[in-house]
């Protein structure tokens, strides 16, 4: 597939440390020696060193140059419980509960890539959405320009009329269940940006919702107006537009008809979904009914890159997603 091959080839030319906490996971560990030996990124697995390497000798496969580390018997382990004490005690964190999670791979995971000794972490293959982003929003946090953590899915369509030759981003059909207004332009803002750098495409961007430019009159409607508003008033260097309704957004004859004048309908590569019930639906339909390829979630937003994987994964998709979090992270 064009995007991936593209984004390992980027992967490739500035090698990035991921360190992946579910180091005992045999998908993991065959994709771990994968990157290895792609030379996609630099690998860190977390887990029972001798356990790993018993289950990589029953797999067959190498896991030479990979570094491993153990939270029980980590000299980093009691760093990071201080750190993490520290970062915490506001909201009730005690040492002794600190040290305690500190010895969970997704916590000690986490602390590695804000303190520096990897630059991102992918996770997912056991754990839920919720498991890996709880630790990741408490400790990573957003980083410049994004006031939330969000998500989007690089969708390729089979008709490459759509988007950019067939590739459309999806946001948020992920993370945040019912962002206000304020969010939702950080989310347009930040989806955006991923395009530029992950997708290399030019952002035109439509704020989705069952109205288009003022066709209809409802508050749902209003905070999607607003959001336009914050986006513009923001980045006034992104085209972001809306309300609009999907047709308006990508089908050029429907754009002229309802948004006549507009820089994105018609030709958008971006929709913005007013919330999480619609963005799920949406790309689930569009992935099922219409063959398109759903890349993702990819999260934004993040000071450092973390990237959730689905309990389905397969081992090309853990592959494809350390890819995606090393080109974020350079
Ligand atoms: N961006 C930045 N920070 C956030 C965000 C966000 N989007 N959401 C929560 N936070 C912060 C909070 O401010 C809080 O920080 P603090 O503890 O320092 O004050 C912390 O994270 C915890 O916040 P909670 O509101 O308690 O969040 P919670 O832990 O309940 O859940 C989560 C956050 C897991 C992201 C939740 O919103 C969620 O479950 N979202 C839906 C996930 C999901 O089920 N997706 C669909 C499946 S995925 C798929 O189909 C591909």
């Amino acid at each position: 597939m064009g995007f991936i091959n593209g984004i390992k080839e980027v992967a490739k030319s500035n090698l990035k440390r991921i360190v992946l906490p579910e180091g005992n996971e045999e998908r993991t560990l065959i994709a771990a020696s994968i990157i290895n030996a792609e030379n996609i990124a630099k690998v860190i697995l977390i887990g029972d060193e001798a356990d790993i390497k018993d289950k990589a000798g029953k797999l067959e496969i190498s896991l030479s140059g990979v570094e491993i580390q153990d939270p029980e018997n980590s000299l980093k382990t009691d760093i990071f419980a201080n750190e993490y004490y520290k970062l915490r005690k506001a909201k009730g964190m005690t040492e002794e509960k600190a040290s305690t999670i500190m010895r969970d791979p997704m916590y000690y995971a986490t602390m590695m890539v804000k303190m520096n000794f990897a630059d991102g972490m992918v996770s997912g293959a056991i754990h839920t959405t919720g498991e890996l982003l709880r630790p990741a929003l408490q400790i990573i946090k957003t980083g410049p320009g994004a006031s939330i953590v969000s998500s989007f899915f690089v969708m390729i369509m089979k008709d490459i009329s759509f988007g950019e030759d067939g590739m459309i981003l999806f946001a948020d059909c992920a993370v945040n269940p019912n962002p206000n207004e304020n969010e939702l332009a950080s989310i347009a803002i930040s989806t955006a940006e991923s395009a530029k750098k992950l997708c290399n495409i030019d952002p035109k961007v439509a704020m989705l919702s069952f109205s288009t430019m003022g066709s209809a009159d409802h508050e749902l409607v209003e905070k999607v107006k607003n959001a336009v508003k914050i986006a513009n008033s923001a980045r006034p260097d992104l085209d972001i537009e809306g309300e609009m309704q999907a047709d308006a957004a990508l089908i050029d004859t429907v754009a002229k008809r309802k948004a006549p004048g507009s820089k994105v309908a018609g030709i958008s590569n971006i929709l913005i979904f007013p919330d999480l019930q619609s963005g799920n639906i949406g790309y689930k339909l569009v992935e099922r009914l219409a063959g398109a390829i759903a890349i993702g979630p990819i999260c934004q937003g993040f000071a450092k890159p973390v990237n959730d994987l689905s309990r389905g994964c397969s081992v090309e998709d853990i592959v494809n997603v350390v890819a995606i979090t090393a080109v974020q992270a350079q």
